[in-house]
């Protein structure tokens, strides 16, 4: 694993949307306003753990971001809301924790999969689960900038896989790393960058990283956690170019040739209820919506994305 903390760019090709590689501030999802994201669980984490002064903590933050956004135009980004782990709003994170900390679960594993810079993994630790039972998966070393935000280099160690979740080959580090290994798969504000068909196969891949019981199929009692940003009403498709502050062209998004799905509480369960059927694995899904407020942010700097998206969350546990 490096340590160093600075992250290579690479060609991530279709599999992270075309408009996070825009290189400008002239989108709806960028702010400069860090104190409307920063709570003071964080803020106390920043001055005690990271021992950052506390006239620093804003401008070390945005330092930090504005390495990230050169990177990567994420929206979680331009609006700060790494600063606010979407775990520790999971309704599923007593779920996850009691699953780990279970006499019964031998080894046990939690991958993060699109796990950015480590937020909702550290978020785990201080939890009371262990780094060595941590991993994280994503496209590039994102974690590199976490250990730089943390100030934890030296402190804080998860199992870091630089890997693609549409990736299905066998060879790949993640397969070698991962697959069948885990306790419990998590992925927050990924899925929802995904057409209908990507989002079927990155479901599936979510669930080849599970351990297997004697039958072959995911053990009993594991547990795919997550969620996205999702509709309150009906799903549909989303036009990301409409988002770009230029208005009509004003985001590559209008270059993909699929539109990515915004899923509704029912569409979600069909999707996960679906996989779950053509694997063959008997499986209880629960999905249900959340508001803004509810994970942390005010409703205001997600205005953009409509009156009825909220976050959606799923929990599918393996019978
Ligand atoms: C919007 S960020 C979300 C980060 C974090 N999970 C959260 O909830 O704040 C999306 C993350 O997923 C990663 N990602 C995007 N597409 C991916 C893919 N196909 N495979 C693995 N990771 C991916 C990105 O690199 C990025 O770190």
């Amino acid at each position: 694993m490096s340590t160093s903390t600075s992250v290579q760019d690479r060609d991530t090709g279709s599999s992270d949307p075309a408009y996070t590689k825009l290189k400008t501030n002239d989108l709806v999802w960028y702010t400069e306003d860090v104190e409307g994201q920063l709570s003071d669980e964080t803020r106390t984490r920043l001055e005690t753990y990271s021992k950052i002064p506390p006239d620093q903590v804003v401008p070390h933050i945005q330092a930090v971001r504005a390495t990230l956004w050169s990177l990567r135009a994420y929206p979680c980004t331009g609006l700060y809301v790494f600063l606010t782990p979407w775990l520790a709003h999971h309704s599923s994170l007593p779920h996850i924790i009691a699953h780990l900390q279970s006499p019964q679960t031998q080894d046990p594993k939690f991958l993060d999969v699109g796990a950015y810079i480590g937020h909702d993994l550290r978020y785990l630790h201080w939890a009371g689960i262990p780094q060595r039972s941590l991993y994280a998966l994503d496209l590039l070393p994102f974690w590199e900038l976490g250990y730089r935000l943390w100030k934890d280099e030296d402190v804080f160690r998860s199992t870091n896989v630089i890997g693609d979740v549409l990736d299905e080959s066998a060879d790949s580090e993640a397969a070698r790393v991962c697959d069948g290994g885990m306790d419990v798969v998590y992925s927050s504000a990924v899925l929802h960058q995904f057409d209908v068909e990507n989002g079927v196969r990155a479901c599936k891949r979510l669930c080849r990283f599970l351990k297997t019981g004697d039958d072959g199929k995911g053990k009993r009692g594991s547990l795919l956690v997550g969620c996205i940003t999702g509709s309150k009403g009906v799903e549909g498709l989303v036009d990301v170019g409409r988002l770009g502050k230029g208005g009509a062209g004003g985001g590559d998004g209008e270059q993909d040739v699929k539109k990515p799905v915004r899923h509704s509480v029912e569409s979600l369960k069909r999707l996960w209820e679906g996989v779950a059927e053509e694997l063959g694995w008997d499986v209880e899904v629960r999905v249900a919506w959340r508001t803004w407020e509810e994970y942390g942010t005010d409703p205001q700097r997600c205005a953009f994305m409509g009156s009825d998206v909220g976050v959606l969350e799923w929990e599918v546990r393996v019978l």
